[in-house]
């Protein structure tokens, strides 16, 4: 193009003028190297009233760890049927791997259906989870107009695991879709973190963010030390909820007390290999406590992975300076009908408003009693992360169109 080098800073100036006036997302890049994977959460909102069992095989999740992951009661009679209402936030688990370097989960398959879009697939049916733009290239469709009823489409949702832990403890990451009305300060006030932290785990220079961002929030968490043949090797639980493993036959939960990791057998009934500590009594989580002059000694039966179909158990003897009192679960709820307030299941602290769809958010009070007021945390995140990577190449690619079609404007 041989334009005066003027005319052409012109159209920048005239294009980054525009620039709100286009959404570009910005999410959290992490890069990575090897096969190695992580659990995640990713916050969903849901679009429509949906069965537990429709959500869960939205994202190809066991519905059972959908709702222990959100505190909901499994033993409700046919909870897997019980309708979720429109505009619900859930925690969904799912698992982060790396591909082609970095990190997301790419386990999602979604059937088309008729009258869906690119669009209303990423925006709506995944709650902006996942872009147009990301649905098409990893499906390498070139005409996205054309979908086929019934195509299966591979949908990839951003996950982040910085080893599972932020500032040396241990953390799950939950993926964060930023709706209107969001800010860092109370994002970061509603997950019990601070603004430093949310910002260093997504190298972000300033807390600017804006709907649709997908930003990566640290969950305290607890971590299981199950060998790395397991085959729940790495299960880490998010503070205040519970986690299914072994073939549904142990469930695990984290807090609210202390962040060490609790397994009991599940109460779900399953045939299960033994759960009953090699030379003792003790079943999976019992603990006998016996006073003695030195001190409180301690016998705890744990859980120590799933290998081969086998419940691994561990019993432990030690000397402590007080007995233990009875174990605290976190609280469960009820499968929600209608829209909670106050819990972290409601969406983040945006102002009510109307979502395509009809869908309404809730709005959630700050300060809410479930979480104590974020401590002052030790500012150094997890490095590795480049929240700009993500608009780089669109961001050229629009920028390149758009001179183009101002330089024909301009000659007209
Ligand atoms: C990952 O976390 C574990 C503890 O969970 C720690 O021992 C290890 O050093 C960490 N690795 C990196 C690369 O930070
Ligand atoms: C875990 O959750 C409980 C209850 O929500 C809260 O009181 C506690 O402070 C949390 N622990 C951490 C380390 O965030
Ligand atoms: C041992 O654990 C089993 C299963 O969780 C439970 O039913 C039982 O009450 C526990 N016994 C004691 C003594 O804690
Ligand atoms: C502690 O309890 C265990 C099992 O109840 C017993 O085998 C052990 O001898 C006890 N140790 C002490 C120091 O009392
Ligand atoms: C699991 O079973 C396979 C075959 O049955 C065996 O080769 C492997 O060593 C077992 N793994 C462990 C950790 O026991």
């Amino acid at each position: 193009m041989e334009r005066p080098p003027f005319f052409l800073l012109l159209l920048l100036v005239l294009h980054l003028l525009s620039l709100p006036l286009l959404s570009f997302s910005k999410s959290t890049i992490e890069p990575c190297t090897g096969s190695d994977s992580c659990p995640a959460l990713l916050g969903y909102t849901l679009y429509a009233d949906l069965k537990v069992s429709e959500v869960a095989a939205l994202f190809q999740a066991d519905p059972i760890a959908v709702l222990t992951a959100n505190a909901i009661d499994i033993s409700v009679s046919d909870v897997e049927n019980h309708i979720l209402p429109a505009g619900l936030f859930l925690r969904i688990p799912t698992l982060c791997s790396c591909s082609d370097g970095i990190r997301k989960s790419v386990s999602t398959r979604y059937k088309t259906r008729p009258a869906d879009t690119l669009t209303s697939i990423a925006n709506s049916i995944f709650a902006g989870l996942a872009s147009p733009d990301q649905i098409r290239e990893a499906n390498s469709i070139s005409d996205p107009s054309a979908l086929d009823i019934g195509q299966t489409l591979l949908i990839p949702l951003p996950c982040t695991c910085f080893n599972s832990t932020d500032n040396n403890l241990p953390a799950i990451y939950l993926s964060y879709v930023v709706k209107a009305g969001d800010t860092v300060t109370a994002i970061a006030t509603s997950y019990s973190t601070t603004v430093t932290d949310i910002m260093n785990v997504n190298a972000m220079g300033n807390p600017a963010i804006r709907p649709g961002d997908i930003i990566a929030i640290p969950l305290p968490a607890c971590a299981s030390m199950f060998p790395r043949y397991a085959s729940d090797f790495g299960l880490v639980v998010a503070n205040g909820s519970y986690s299914i493993t072994a073939s549904h036959c142990v469930q695990c939960s984290c807090g609210p007390g202390n962040l060490n990791l609790y397994c009991t057998p599940a109460s779900l009934a399953v045939s299960c290999s033994s759960m009953q500590c090699r030379n003792s009594n003790l079943m999976l989580g019992n603990v006998t406590a016996q006073p003695t002059s030195a001190g409180c000694n301690v016998t705890s039966c744990s859980y120590g992975g799933f290998v081969n179909g086998t419940i691994m158990t561990t019993l432990t003897t030690s000397l402590q300076p007080r007995c233990p009192g009875q174990h605290q679960f976190p609280p469960i709820i009820p499968p929600p009908s209608t829209l909670i307030h106050n819990s972290f299941l409601a969406p983040s602290p945006s102002p009510v408003q109307s979502q395509p769809g009809g869908a309404m958010t809730t709005p959630k009070t700050s300060g809410s009693g479930t979480f104590t007021p974020p401590g002052a945390s030790p500012a150094n995140g997890p490095s590795g992360s480049m929240s700009e990577a993500a608009i780089v190449k669109p961001l050229k690619h629009i920028l390149v169109v758009f001179i183009f079609c101002q330089v024909r404007t301009f000659r007209l």
